[in-house]
């Protein structure tokens, strides 16, 4: 027994130095002069399980030790965190300067070469420019919001006396929603097999399979997400994704959709007036014309983009409408003006859209209060020097966005769900406000995504009344969902 005793010692004593040692050996490896402070954690791991355990605490924590700006090894590639929000603008201006999207080429090759955080310089400009030109201000009065009107009032038509699971209808909402856009007379034939199509394809970005036995961490995940974690390209996303068989399948069929719906319409001539219509279209002689690659990605992008930050968005504003009737009801008085005002048939209108301030204002609250945007990622072209330290190239930076959501100096009670703080138009055009982004690559789907949760809105919430079922749980972080799913009971109001 005593030798027993020995033998566990020395081997305790073992596993400690040589945990010791590649702790050593990892931090010598990254101490480079000049490299931001920080630490670097383990070998390969380096501090994912801490980051993933710990959440926001974790990016505290390091702040507290190192100051705004630090290094850490997360999710697979050293990186520079940035929570300095001086520091985080001149980043996000300066991708000219070899700040580019640092988003893993696993994700890329999911979402297209030609997809819009695939490119940089003119051809990003050129995509960038294709892109606004369809979801412009013009084109959201004319073209989409009557899709959208429509799609809206008839998705929520039939939800009296149910009981509906809110997040699941919130994500088709936003997928459905986007593809009546982009192919209004197909879409309803072609959302049958796209969507789980698309479904998987989301995933396969998102997921990434983290071994590391013994965490809590990962003890949770095989109970809600077996062998998979997930990531938002708005969030964080690793380099190390998986870009599983099953994914790739997916891209797959939905490239053949895509690419037959293309053929079918260049073949029958008839007239579209849809997002499709308008990248196929040969007009306009000035407008950069897109490959057939290029169209294909271009509509996995809007697809894409758009679909979690608009779902997850109207899913916590239905949370938080829930939990603050006041709120609700101060909302329900807008909207039932603009209703008032109409015919029951007669659809939300651009001109509708403008006096709804609070609901503008309750959208921002959401997507601050909840953080639906954790932060961006860009990666450096070469070494460089930022806040006087040295970033080598290659390097992810980690403009983390998300502390600034609760900054009380910005947002006194940082912690309350307060629309009305956002009544005062200044806060959204300060320099502090990128929910949506900043600089070169500022969410151009902004305004559109406001305009469809809005519409959203307006039909649930003068239609019906909702209570919460079940108490359901809510992961705030890395992303924001639900993990069971989050049931209500509608009725008519
Ligand atoms: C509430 C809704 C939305 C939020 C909070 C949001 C947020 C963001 C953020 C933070 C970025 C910056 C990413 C980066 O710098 O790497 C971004 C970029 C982007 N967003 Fe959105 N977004 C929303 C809706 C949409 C919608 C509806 C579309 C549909 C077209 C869209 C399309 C894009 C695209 C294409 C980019 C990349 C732009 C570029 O690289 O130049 N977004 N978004």
């Amino acid at each position: 027994m005593a030798l027993f005793m020995v033998v566990l010692v020395l081997l305790f004593i073992l596993a400690l130095s040589i945990c010791t040692a590649l702790l050593r050996w990892n931090e010598l490896k990254f101490s480079k002069k000049g490299l931001p402070p920080g630490t670097m954690g383990w070998p390969i791991f380096g501090e994912t399980t801490e980051f993933l355990k710990q959440g926001p605490n974790f990016m505290k924590n390091q702040r507290a030790r190192y100051g705004s700006f630090f290094k850490s090894h997360i999710l697979g590639c050293p990186t520079a965190v940035s929570m300095d929000p001086e520091l985080n603008r001149y980043i996000l201006m300066n991708e000219a300067k070899g700040l580019v999207p640092g988003y893993p080429q696993s994700m890329l090759d999911i979402l297209g070469k030609c997809n819009i955080a695939a490119v940089h310089g003119s051809t990003h400009k050129q995509m960038r420019g294709a892109l606004l030109a369809l979801i412009s201000p013009t084109m959201i009065k004319q073209q989409l919001l009557p899709k959208i009107d429509e799609f809206m009032r008839n998705f929520v038509s039939d939800w009296d006396n149910k009981i509906i699971d809110i997040q699941e209808k919130t994500k088709q909402m936003a997928f459905l929603s986007s593809l009546k856009q982009i192919a209004t007379v197909e879409s309803t034939s072609i959302a049958q097999e796209f969507m789980p199509e698309f479904f998987k394809l989301v995933l396969g970005t998102l997921s990434l399979p983290i071994d590391l036995p013994g965490t809590n961490y990962r003890r949770g995940l095989k109970v809600k997400y077996p062998s998979a974690f997930r990531f938002s390209l708005h969030s964080i996303v690793s380099s190390r994704l998986s870009c599983s068989f099953i994914t790739l399948q997916a891209r797959k069929i939905i490239l053949t959709i895509l690419k037959q719906l293309i053929e079918k319409r260049r073949g029958n001539q008839e007239s579209h007036k849809d997002m499709l219509a308008y990248l196929m279209s040969k007009d306009d002689n000035n407008r950069y014309k897109l490959s057939d690659d290029e169209i294909i990605d271009q509509i996995i992008t809007i697809l894409y983009s758009g679909y979690e930050t608009v779902s997850t968005t109207s899913m916590m504003a239905v949370k938080y409408l829930h939990d603050h009737p006041s709120i609700l009801e101060e909302l329900r008085k807008e909207h039932m003006a603009i209703r008032e005002k109409k015919r029951p048939e007669d659809p939300i209108e651009w001109n509708d859209l403008k006096p709804m301030k609070f609901t503008r204002a309750v959208i921002f609250e959401t997507s601050r209060l909840a953080t639906i945007v954790n932060g961006v990622l860009r990666k450096t072209t070469e070494e460089m020097e930022l806040n006087g330290f040295v970033v080598p190239k290659g390097w992810r930076i980690y403009v983390y966005t998300r502390e600034i959501n609760y900054d009380p100096f910005i947002y006194p009670d940082p912690l309350a769900f307060n629309p009305w703080r956002w009544m005062d138009k200044s806060l959204e055009s300060q320099s502090n406000f990128l929910i949506f982004g900043g600089g070169t690559r500022q969410c151009p789907g902004k305004e559109l995504g406001i305009a469809e949760i809005s519409t959203f809105l307006h039909y649930f919430i003068t239609r019906y009344r909702w209570e919460e079922i079940g108490g359901e749980k809510l992961m705030k972080f890395p992303r924001v969902e639900a993990p069971n799913g989050l049931h209500i009971r509608v009725s008519f109001y």
